[in-house]
């Protein structure tokens, strides 16, 4: 793939998002970054190569809207190079079955695995005469491990890696994808984690630790790494991976 590509990035307001987008942007890329708000550092340092559009990816009706009136694809159509990151996610609702709460669940499957998927099939339709177009999907350990309290987590990464098989397997000209996890980041969605009571995530003390033990990477480190692994020719030779356990030939092969 070319280094510089048009890329989409959901969830670039903050964390792993954030980083990626940054990471992008100093790569020469112009990036669509769609978050409920916008990323003001990043614009400042950026200007015109980012674009930012704020939505809110709990309601997939406003998000079939937007695909409708067409920005998507006219930020992609006639580029050779396309990828979309897929990385915005929800923790929440953390708890056992039954006291997660209809609202809570619909928000989430709504933005953990609609919104993938609805923006997985635009870009799809609007990147049909690329060269060469990337889908990744940020997932998680916890699509392939069950931690009790994470139903909601585990099953709607689950989904994106599934998800990432199954369009694989339509072997679409030009198209890889993959679904990624991403190791254990220092971001806001890890103080939520560590701000969970024990009762509801029985795990909780274990990534406490990873924290005092100075276990969690930086988001700019692992969006650098997962760079390296989007523009990579091995990027999609398997469909559910592990930033943590890539070959280095995966990366730069
Ligand atoms: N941190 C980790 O250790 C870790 C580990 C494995 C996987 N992951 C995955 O990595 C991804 C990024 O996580 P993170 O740690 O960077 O999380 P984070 O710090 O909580 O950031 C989440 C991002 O998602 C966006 N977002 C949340 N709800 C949204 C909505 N309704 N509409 C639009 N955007 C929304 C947020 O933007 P706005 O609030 O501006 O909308 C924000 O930019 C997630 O998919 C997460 O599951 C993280």
């Amino acid at each position: 793939m070319p280094s510089i590509a048009n890329v989409v990035v959901t969830g670039h307001s903050r964390g792993l998002g954030a980083a990626i987008a940054s990471a992008f942007l100093e790569n020469g890329s112009q990036v669509l970054g769609l978050s409920r708000r916008h990323n003001p550092e990043l614009a400042a340092r950026f200007g015109h190569q980012l674009r930012q559009v704020e939505i809110d990816l709990s309601h997939p009706a406003a998000l079939a809207a937007w695909l409708d009136e067409g920005s998507l694809a006219r930020f992609l159509t006639g580029e050779t190079a396309a990828i979309l990151i897929n990385n915005a996610g929800l923790l929440q609702p953390v708890g056992q079955a039954g006291e997660q709460g209809a609202r809570a669940i619909a928000e989430a499957v709504a933005v953990n695995v609609a919104a993938p998927l609805m923006l997985s099939d635009a870009f799809v339709d609007a990147t049909r005469y690329s060269d060469d177009r990337r889908i990744l999907h940020i997932s998680s350990g916890a699509g392939r491990t069950a931690y009790a309290g994470w139903s909601l987590y585990c099953a709607s990464k689950a989904a994106l890696d599934h998800h990432a098989r199954a369009v694989a397997a339509d072997a679409l000209p030009a198209l890889r994808i993959a679904s990624l996890a991403p190791g254990v980041i220092d971001t806001a969605m890890q103080a939520e984690i560590r701000a969970t009571p024990l009762e509801r995530f029985p795990l909780r003390e274990r990534f406490d630790e990873l924290k005092t033990g100075g276990g969690l990477s930086t988001p700019a480190d692992v969006a650098r790494q997962l760079l390296d692994y989007v523009l990579s020719p091995g990027f999609g030779a398997q469909a559910v991976t592990d930033l943590r356990t890539l070959a280095p030939a995966a990366v730069a092969e």
